[in-house]
């Protein structure tokens, strides 16, 4: 049975939720699920921007044929051919022989090497800043390449400004029913997961999404609807404040997350001490994470929302503690930049702290705070007064 929203009188959301699925990309566990957005404009002629994974077909097109009511689809907009978005395009085909699909020249490409069906007759290639007339609503497309795959546009109607976002502004979760932003507690029970999908998903291409902010700001704004997660209405200056700090990889809050690896409890001991320690200086909401047990999506998503960081692990074959060696690698593959870090290493023949300053070196604007702390085993005498220090110059870094 079909299960649609009206976004305005004449658009709908025609998507769907995906609560079964354990890991999106087959990599980031979803607790709380993901929907899968998209769009049907009535007007002369209908479109539809973008469809939904192969997961929820059968929903997806319950609520296609529900509004269509007989009537056919003349449009399918292709903002992003990743495919938990693109996978019904043939079905759309084979039930809508005068079909047309609309995407640039790279989202041709990608079809083709995706997918085996004809599309002779079936291609309109826009430009950007192409339009397209419905009838009453105008479609206009702006490119967003690398938001977050080289083929990505934007998709903008003219008449009721309304923004077809992509990927852009997405979250993980499903929708329950509220649909819009307005109708939950996004900062309360959305950010966490706006910001580690944003972080992980789309998190290397601040530049790009610089790019994309600035060509946006010209444009009114009433509705925003990305792929995934709730549809903004209102409270842009939240939503794209957010999207401004992230993708210029400042940090939301001046506060301390502490991430360790610890093998036998000592390593962890050290960052309690260190933890206690900052608490009386006065430092609040201070977060400590296992990164053996913490799943590496969200400690990339906590590293984009705080200032300073205090890294932790053993030495371990010579080298980083894997767990660890993993996080720096992420990091720097998300290009994440600007923060100021405390290094703790601990070993017992051999410690070495030296390979994870060189990964954090190779980082953008990454300041590391002296001293870099080495334990022998245990946090002793010497140790704690490294530590001691380490915390006066955290405590510093964190009032400037
Ligand atoms: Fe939700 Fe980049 O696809």
């Amino acid at each position: 049975m079909y299960c649609t929203r009206k976004i305005t009188n004449s658009i709908h959301w025609v998507g769907g939720n995906d609560r079964r699925l354990a890991l999106f990309e087959n990599l980031f566990p979803i607790p709380r699920g993901v929907s899968y957005n998209s769009y049907l404009i009535e007007d002369e002629k209908i479109a539809l921007i973008d469809t939904v994974d192969a997961s929820i077909t059968q929903q997806y097109l319950e609520n296609v044929l529900f509004l269509l009511n007989g009537r056919t689809l003349d449009y399918l907009i292709i903002n992003h051919m990743e495919p938990d978005h693109c996978a019904n395009i043939e079905e759309l085909l084979l039930r809508f022989p005068d079909l047309k699909i609309v995407g640039n020249a790279q989202t041709f490409s990608f079809i083709k090497q995706f997918y085996n069906f004809n599309l002779d007759g079936h291609t309109i290639t826009v430009k950007e800043n192409d339009s397209l007339s419905l009838g009453n609503h105008t479609l206009r497309f702006y490119f967003a390449p690398m938001v977050h795959w080289p083929e990505v546009m934007v998709t903008y109607e003219e008449t009721k400004k309304v923004l077809f976002s992509a990927d852009a502004f997405g979250c993980f979760g499903a929708l329950n029913g509220n649909i819009f932003s307005d109708e939950v507690d996004f900062d309360r029970d959305w950010i966490s997961d706006a910001r580690r999908y944003y972080g992980n998903i789309v998190g290397k291409y601040g530049l790009q999404v610089q790019k994309v902010l600035k060509k946006l700001s010209g444009l009114e704004l009433n509705i925003i609807c990305p792929l995934h997660g709730p549809v903004w209405r209102d409270n842009f200056d939240y939503l794209l404040g957010k999207y401004d700090l992230w993708s210029r990889y400042e940090a939301e809050e001046r506060t301390v997350a502490i991430m360790y690896g610890s093998m036998y409890g000592n390593t962890e001991n050290s960052v309690n001490f260190l933890a206690n320690g900052l608490a009386d200086a006065g430092v609040r909401n201070i977060a400590i994470y296992d990164i053996s047990s913490t799943h590496i999506s969200t400690l990339i998503a906590e590293i984009f929302r705080c200032s300073h960081l205090v890294l932790a692990a053993p030495t371990y074959n010579g080298g980083i503690y894997p767990p660890m060696l993993n996080l720096l690698h992420d990091m720097k593959a998300l290009n994440l930049s600007k923060r100021t870090i405390a290094l703790i290493g601990n070993g017992t023949w051999a410690p070495l702290t030296a390979p994870m300053q060189t990964l954090l070196e190779e980082m953008k604007q990454m300041q590391i705070l002296e001293p870099v702390v080495t334990l022998k085993t245990t946090l002793k005498e010497d140790s704690m007064e490294q530590l001691n220090q380490l915390k006066l110059h955290l405590l510093s870094s964190l009032s400037e």
